[in-house]
C-alpha cells in the first residue's frame, strides 16, 4: 500500500529535487495500524539525503556559516563571524516627551501610547525617501510581565487596561543606524502607533453590512483598533498588512456570564468568561451581549501606508475572517494580487485571495487592490494534488463569506490542517510553502482525521508544505504539493516522529512558524514550540531560527533565542547588509528566570534585534 515514490512523474518536478520515500527511511507499520491507509497516490516527496548540518556549509544561495548548537541559554546565540544589537524592546519610547521604560512600573497607559508595544511580531522595513521605517505588529501583552507590578499579574485598574490596549496594535517608527547600531530614531514624522483603540476603515462586500453595525459606528464602516496581529504581509505598492488572530480573546460578557455563544462566533473560539485583557473594564463594546456585532469587526487584514503617518488604515472584508497568520502577496502572470493566508487553529484552513484588478507599477488604482476579489480554500489531496475552491460555492453571500469565512470554508470541504502559520512564495521559482507548526488534535478529533498533508496524529512536531501552481501561476486553481520537511525527533522518537530526512540530530527543532525568503532564495524558519529540552524535545533547545535551501532541502540552525522566548518576524535592511529579527515573549512563564536583552536583574522585553556579518557582506 506504499508505492514508491522514486522516480514517479509527480515528484520529480523538477530535475533540482531529489525525492525519497518515507517507507524507505521509516517504519510506518505501527502508524499504518490507524484509520488512515494510503491510496494508491503518492505521499511524502520533498526530502533528500542527510543533511549535513554540522559541517560549513557552502551551498546555499549567498550565505555560508557554522550551525550552532541547540541550547537553553539566557541570550542570542549566532554562528561565528555574525553579530546582534538590540534594535526596540518592549516600552521604548518613539517621542523625546515619553518617559523612559521604567523597570519598576512597567509603564503607565500613557507612556505606553508613546512606546513600542508588546509581544513584537511580524515586521517589514521600508524604504522611504531614504529613510527606514520600520513597522512591527505588536501582537499581545505578557499579562505576567507588563503587569508584574501587580500582585494579581492582571489589569487591576483602568490605566492598566489603558496600558494593555496600548500595547498592542501596530508601532511604526524610523531607525538610523549610529555607530555601526540601529536606533529608533524618536519624533520622526513617520513615528506612529496604531493601537487597539486607532480608527480604521472597513471596506469590501462587509462594509455596511447589518451584522457590521454597532452603536458607536451606525454606518458599519468604521472599526476601532486592531489587535493580535500575529505575521505579517507587505505590497508591492509599499504598503504593509498587519493580520489579526486571535481577536477572540478580548470579548466577553460580563453583562450576562451565562449568556450562549451563537455557533457561527463559537467557531471563532469566543467565550463568555475574559482571559484576562479585560477590556471590557473600559469599554462596554468589547461586551458581547450588550454589544454582539462589534465582534465581526475583527479578524481581518489591515493595510496600513506607511509613508502617509495621516491616513487611516483600512480593513479588507473580501480577504476573510478567521485567525490570520500572515499575508504573503505575490503577483499573478496577468497581474493578479495573489495573498495567501494561514487560519493558525487546530483544523482549520489555508486560504488564498485573488484580486479582482490588476497591479500596475506606479498606479494609484494599487491601493484598492485588496478591496475587491475572491477568496479561495484549499484542499489538499492524498495523491499530492490540489485544488484552491472558491468560496462562492459554499452558497453563502458575499458578506456571509467576508464575515464567516471559516463557515465557507467547511460548507465547501476544506482540508482541515495542522495550525497553518506563514507561507512564504520562493521569489526565485513558481511554488509557496506554509508553516503547519503542530496539532495535538490531528487523528483525534473526528473532523481531523489522518490524511498525506497532516499525516501523524498528535503531531508535536510541525511540517512545511510545499506546493506548485499549475501553469507556473500562482491564480492557478490547481497545484501539485509535498513536505519540505517534517520536523522531528531522530534521537528519540520513532517511525514518523523521527521527522524527515532532511532532520538530524544537529538541526532538530519543533513547531515551525515563521518562514520567509530572503532575497537570495534561502528560506528562514522561524520557530514557536516548547523549549523544554526533554523528552520528545531533548535536543531541541530554545526556539530558534534556521536556514534551509528549498532547492536541496539543507537546513541548518542559525540562530538561539533567550529563554522562553518565540522567533518570529524577519525582514532587511535596502542594502540587505542588516538582517532584523524579533524575539517575542522571552520569560514567558518564568519571568523571574530570564533577563533579556538588558542583562542583571532586569525585567525580560521583548525585542527587535538586529544581526550583520562581522565581514559587513550581505546577509540575505
Ligand atoms: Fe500568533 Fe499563529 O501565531
Ligand atoms: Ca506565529
Ligand atoms: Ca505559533
Amino acid at each position: 500500500i506504499m508505492p514508491s515514490l522514486v522516480g514517479s512523474e509527480m515528484c520529480i518536478r523538477d530535475s533540482f529535487y531529489v525525492v525519497a520515500d518515507f517507507n524507505d527511511v521509516v517504519s510506518r507499520r505501527k502508524f499504518l495500524q490507524g484509520s488512515f491507509a494510503l491510496g494508491s497516490g503518492a505521499f511524502i516527496a520533498a526530502t533528500i539525503g542527510p543533511a549535513k548540518a554540522t559541517s560549513f556549509l557552502s551551498g546555499f544561495n549567498g550565505i555560508s556559516f557554522n550551525p550552532v548548537p541547540a541550547n537553553g541559554k539566557d541570550t542570542i546565540t549566532l554562528p561565528k563571524g555574525f553579530s546582534w544589537h538590540k534594535v526596540a524592546s518592549w516600552g521604548d519610547p518613539l517621542w523625546s516627551g515619553v518617559d523612559d521604560f521604567d523597570q519598576i512600573t512597567r509603564g503607565t497607559g500613557e507612556s505606553q501610547e508613546g512606546s513600542f508595544g508588546d509581544n513584537n511580531d511580524g515586521m517589514s522595513l521600508f524604504d522611504i525617501e531614504g529613510k527606514s521605517i520600520l513597522a512591527v505588529n505588536n501582537e499581545y501583552c505578557n499579562r505576567k510581565i507588563i503587569y508584574g507590578n501587580r500582585a494579581s499579574g492582571l489589569p487591576e485598574t483602568s490605566d492598566d487596561v489603558r496600558k494593555g490596549i496600548a500595547s498592542h496594535g501596530v508601532s511604526i517608527f524610523e531607525i538610523e543606524k549610529k555607530l555601526g547600531k540601529w536606533k529608533i530614531k524618536k519624533d520622526s514624522l513617520y513615528n506612529r502607533k496604531i493601537t487597539g483603540d486607532t480608527k480604521i476603515a472597513l471596506d469590501g462586500p462587509a462594509a455596511g453590512f447589518y451584522l457590521m453595525k454597532t452603536d458607536e459606528d451606525l454606518t458599519g464602516k468604521v472599526a476601532k483598533g486592531t489587535f493580535n496581529n500575529c505575521g505579517n504581509g507587505r505590497t508591492p505598492w509599499g504598503t504593509y498588512l498587519a493580520c489579526e488572530e486571535n481577536f477572540h480573546g478580548y470579548f466577553s460578557s460580563p453583562s450576562n456570564p451565562s449568556a450562549s455563544i451563537p455557533p457561527e462566533q463559537a467557531r471563532y473560539g469566543l467565550k463568555t468568561k475574559d482571559k484576562g485583557y479585560n477590556w471590557v473594564m473600559n469599554q462596554d463594546r468589547f461586551d458581547l451581549v450588550k454589544n454582539p456585532n462589534e465582534v465581526n469587526r475583527h479578524g481581518y487584514i489591515t493595510e496600513i501606508d506607511p509613508s502617509k503617518p495621516q491616513s487611516m488604515p483600512r480593513k479588507h472584508t473580501a480577504m476573510g475572517r478567521f485567525k490570520h497568520e500572515n499575508c504573503e502577496v505575490s503577483i499573478s502572470k496577468n497581474g493578479q494580487v495573489v495573498a495567501y493566508m494561514g487560519d493558525d487553529e487546530r483544523g482549520e484552513h489555508l486560504y488564498k485571495f485573488v484580486s479582482k484588478g490588476k497591479y500596475k507599477k506606479g498606479a494609484s488604482s494599487n491601493y484598492d487592490l485588496l478591496t475587491e476579489g475572491e477568496l479561495f480554500v484549499a484542499v489538499f489531496n492524498d495523491d499530492g494534488t490540489g485544488k484552491w475552491i472558491n468560496l462562492k460555492e459554499s452558497g453563502m453571500s458575499e458578506p456571509e463569506i467576508a464575515i464567516f469565512t471559516r463557515l465557507a470554508a467547511t460548507k465547501v470541504g476544506a482540508t482541515t490542517m495542522d495550525r497553518p502559520e506563514w507561507v512564504a512564495v520562493n521569489p526565485k521559482k513558481v511554488e509557496a510553502y506554509c508553516a503547519l507548526t503542530n496539532n495535538k488534535n490531528r487523528g483525534v478529533k473526528d473532523n481531523q482525521p489522518i490524511n498525506a498533508v497532516n499525516p501523524r496524529e498528535n503531531n508535536p512536531y510541525g511540517q512545511i508544505v510545499r506546493w506548485t501552481p499549475s501553469n507556473s501561476d500562482h491564480a492557478s486553481v490547481d497545484f501539485k504539493w509535498d513536505l519540505f520537511v517534517m520536523a522531528g525527533n531522530p534521537e528519540t522518537a520513532e517511525g514518523l516522529y523521527k521527522g524527515s530526512e532532511n532532520i538530524n540530530k544537529d538541526n532538530m527543532f519543533n513547531s515551525p512558524d515563521g518562514i520567509a525568503f530572503d532575497s537570495k532564495g534561502n528560506l528562514w524558519i522561524q520557530t514557536d514550540g516548547k523549549y523544554s529540552n526533554s523528552g520528545k524535545f531533548a535536543g531541541m533547545g530554545n526556539n530558534q531560527m534556521l536556514c534551509a535551501n528549498p532547492r536541496t532541502g539543507e537546513i541548518s540552525r542559525f540562530l538561539v533565542g533567550p529563554k522562553e522566548c518565540e522567533i518570529t518576524g524577519i525582514t532587511w535592511s535596502s542594502d540587505k547588509k542588516t538582517m532584523f529579527v524579533g524575539v517575542q515573549h522571552p520569560g514567558e512563564k518564568n519571568p523571574d528566570s530570564c533577563h533579556f536583552p538588558d542583562g542583571g536583574n532586569s525585567v525580560p522585553r521583548s525585542t527587535v534585534i538586529a544581526i550583520t556579518r562581522n565581514n559587513g557582506r550581505a546577509i540575505g
